[in-house]
């Protein structure tokens, strides 16, 4: 892959809330993007955080009626045939002395170019019901569930802008493509010596 290449990756590879109906994900693409998963740096290289993999229709129906989906859109709902088809929780394993938040973010890159690349998009969403895991899942006390990230085939139409007057909070233009706004490269380099 060359620079380029990996550049599209990365741009493409957004949040996304719109997915296409009744598309399988199935365990084996999980896996295969937590095997890159796993292999991402971690502090100490102590390896706190720990997965499930949830592709069981009732559970992931579950989990996506109780998470918060765009808070920034008031006016815009998912739709029923806009649901995920799969769940990945992100579990910090407490008996491990690490640097979970971290951890997870750079695990999260890797699980959401990896998911892009298999045609996939993710929703990484802190607003899972963490008390509704509990009650789905048999997760031991030592695991702490830090995020869920919603799996399935994008179904919308994503930009990347530069912020305007510092707005950071996206939106949708009329014909419903979903506006990201980034800090510019001017504003997030604070020094340069
Ligand atoms: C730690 C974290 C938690 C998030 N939680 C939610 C969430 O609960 N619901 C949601 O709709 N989006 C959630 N998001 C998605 C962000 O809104 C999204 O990353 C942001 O709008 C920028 O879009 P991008 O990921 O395409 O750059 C979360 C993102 C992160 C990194």
């Amino acid at each position: 892959m060359n620079y380029n290449e990996l550049k599209t990756l990365i741009q493409d590879s957004r949040t996304t809330r719109r997915f296409k109906k009744d598309a399988i994900v199935n365990f084996e693409d999980l896996k295969e993007i937590l095997d890159l998963a796993r292999i991402t740096s971690s502090a100490k290289n102590m390896q706190p955080i720990k997965y499930i993999l949830v592709t069981n229709k009732d559970s992931v129906e579950r989990l996506t009626q109780t998470a918060k989906w765009a808070a920034h859109l008031k006016d815009w709902e998912q739709k029923e045939d806009e649901k995920p088809s799969a769940f990945i929780l992100m579990l910090n394993d407490q008996m491990i002395d690490g640097f979970p938040m971290f951890d997870a973010g750079a695990s999260f890159t890797a699980i959401s170019l990896a998911a892009k690349a298999k045609g996939l998009a993710t929703c990484p969403m802190a607003s899972i019901d963490k008390e509704l895991c509990k009650e789905l899942f048999v997760i031991p006390d030592c695991y702490d569930v830090m995020i869920g990230i919603a799996v399935g085939v994008g179904a919308e139409n994503i930009k990347l802008v530069d912020t305007k007057k510092l707005d950071t909070n996206y939106y949708r233009l009329e014909d419903e493509t979903h506006c990201v706004p980034k800090r510019t490269l001017e504003q997030i380099i604070v020094g340069e010596y």
